[in-house]
């Protein structure tokens, strides 16, 4: 009788450790953590997902973010820093977690450093993995093209585009059914802006953390399993 097969996943359920996936707005970020935390079994926290969530529950935090969102702008690093302090803090991160969106301005990143060293994981696997960060590069021609064709379920979280990748039946999701969104930041002015703010805020990351050896870039044109595959070597590599 043959040895039962290991699944790919079986194996990748190991300690990844902490992964950040930097890259401009629509670059493919929710779409490949998404992936990357189904194959590795790690939870993706993206601050924006949870920034919605906030203001869709009219929390405090959300009456604050909401406008902020709306023009394209970031929502400042101690209500962010604090917001992702709660969720790391939870089991789920034991064994790694994939950071989407997070951090996005140098103080967020020397926020992370500092937590890292400080033993916010410690005791548990993920701390013996150093921090890797994948910067999906893309050109801006592709981005605006992009995040106008994208819909998202409003209760899953499923990421669509009419172009690349639409729902089987128009409007609504594959998974859940429910009736698909575009989001509100997803028009034309609004993401500019959100680009103009990448530019000042998040891109001196890329030299930030490539001076700390621990940047990978990835071409964000190509398909999205290209990209998949690609993000799964480097993570796979990592591990061996
Ligand atoms: P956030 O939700 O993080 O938005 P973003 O960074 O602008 O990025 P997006 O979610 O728009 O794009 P993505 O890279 O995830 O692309 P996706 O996979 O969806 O943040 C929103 C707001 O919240 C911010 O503006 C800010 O106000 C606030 N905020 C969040 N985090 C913050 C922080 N840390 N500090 C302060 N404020 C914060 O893909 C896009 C589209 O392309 C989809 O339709 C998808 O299907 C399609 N697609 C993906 N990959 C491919 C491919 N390879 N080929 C073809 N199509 C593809
Ligand atoms: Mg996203």
């Amino acid at each position: 009788m043959d040895a039962p097969a290991v699944s790919v996943d079986a194996r990748a359920k190991r300690a990844t450790g902490p992964i950040v996936l930097l890259g401009a707005p629509g670059a493919g970020k929710g779409t490949q953590a998404k992936l990357i935390a189904a194959h590795f079994g790690i939870p993706q926290i993206s601050t924006g997902d949870l920034l919605r969530d906030h203001v869709r529950r009219n929390t405090p935090l959300g009456q604050q973010a909401q406008a902020i969102m709306g023009r394209g702008e970031l929502v400042p690093d101690q209500l962010v820093c604090g917001m992702v302090e709660q969720r790391l803090a939870e089991k789920d991160c034991e064994q790694g977690f994939i950071l989407d969106g997070f951090p996005r301005t140098v103080a967020q990143a020397q926020w992370l450093d500092g937590r890292l060293q400080a033993g916010l994981l410690r005791g548990k696997p993920a701390e013996k993995v150093p921090l890797l960060v994948i910067d999906i590069a893309i050109d801006y021609a592709l981005l605006v093209q992009r995040l106008t064709a994208r819909r998202t379920c409003p209760q899953c979280g499923a990421i669509y585009n009419l172009q690349s990748n639409p729902p089987h039946k128009a409007g609504v999701c594959d998974l859940d059914g429910a009736n698909l969104i575009t989001r509100k930041d997803d028009q034309e002015a609004v993401i500019v802006e959100r680009l103009k703010t990448y530019e000042r805020e998040t891109l001196p990351l890329t030299n930030y953390y490539q001076q700390r050896g621990a940047l990978r870039r990835i071409d964000g044109a190509g398909t999205v399993e290209q990209i998949a595959q690609a993000v799964r070597d480097l993570l796979e590599r990592r591990g061996s």
